[in-house]
């Protein structure tokens, strides 16, 4: 059994190996329609607004969600996967990238303020017990009226990848195998309207689901 700590490592090293094999995820046939409607609809999310992206990886949405923003800083906690990231046609004069551990953003941006976040596909990976905290710890870096912009999968049975158990707090983990025949448990739980409107506190907010995706957008 893991204990939330070394989920929370396991995780990361999970991707770190998974780097250059990540974006086959995003092959599928099937998810294509859900990802061309993904792409346009980020880049008018962020149009004219200073972006700090959460867990970026290798940086799969951004010539999209890039493309009209003032300011884009991608963060993650692998140089793998920024490695990739780097490689994507993007206007370097406005998107750059650091290294930072998504629960502890302050440390590496240290008083810098951003008018609009986005995470796509890491709400998922965050254990429950850690939320909100987590939420915390993002609103924290954003000026008053940010908007906050989150995607992840949904489950979908018999596309998805099987949830073979679940913990004590109720997180879900599923066994993941990588080209290299490792096997990996990861943490992905998938998380409903509900739970964002008890996390969100009352706070507004726009839960969309498509066939293989959900979005969340709201401000601070
Ligand atoms: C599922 S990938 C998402 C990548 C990308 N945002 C996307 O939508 O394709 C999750 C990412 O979280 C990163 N990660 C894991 N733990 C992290 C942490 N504590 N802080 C920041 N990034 C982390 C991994 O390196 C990986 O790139």
């Amino acid at each position: 059994m893991q204990t939330s700590d070394n989920v929370e490592q396991a995780m990361p090293r999970y991707y770190a190996q998974r780097a250059a094999e990540y974006e086959r995820v995003f092959d599928k046939p099937h998810r294509q329609a859900d990802i061309a409607t993904l792409k346009a609809w980020l880049r008018g999310q962020f149009a004219g607004r200073h972006v700090l992206e959460v867990a970026t990886g290798t940086g799969f949405w951004l010539p999209e969600a890039t493309a009209d923003a003032a300011s884009w800083l991608g963060t993650d906690l692998n140089a793998e996967v920024l490695a990739i990231a780097r490689l994507k046609p993007l206007d370097f004069t406005r998107v750059g990238f650091e290294l930072a551990n998504a629960y502890a953003l302050g440390d590496t941006l240290r008083g810098r303020r951003f008018d609009a976040a986005f995470a796509g596909l890491w709400f998922s990976h965050v254990p429950m017990s850690r939320r909100e905290a987590w939420l915390r710890g993002l609103h924290a870096q954003l000026s008053r009226g940010a908007r906050v912009v989150l995607m992840d999968n949904r489950y979908v049975d018999g596309d998805s990848t099987p949830v073979t158990r679940f913990d004590a707090e109720g997180n879900g983990f599923q066994r993941r195998q990588l080209s290299d025949g490792s096997e990996h448990e990861v943490l992905k739980n998938f998380p409903t309207a509900d739970e964002f409107a008890a996390l969100l506190g009352g706070r507004p907010f726009e839960f969309r689901e498509l066939g293989y995706f959900w979005t969340l957008v709201y401000e601070v």
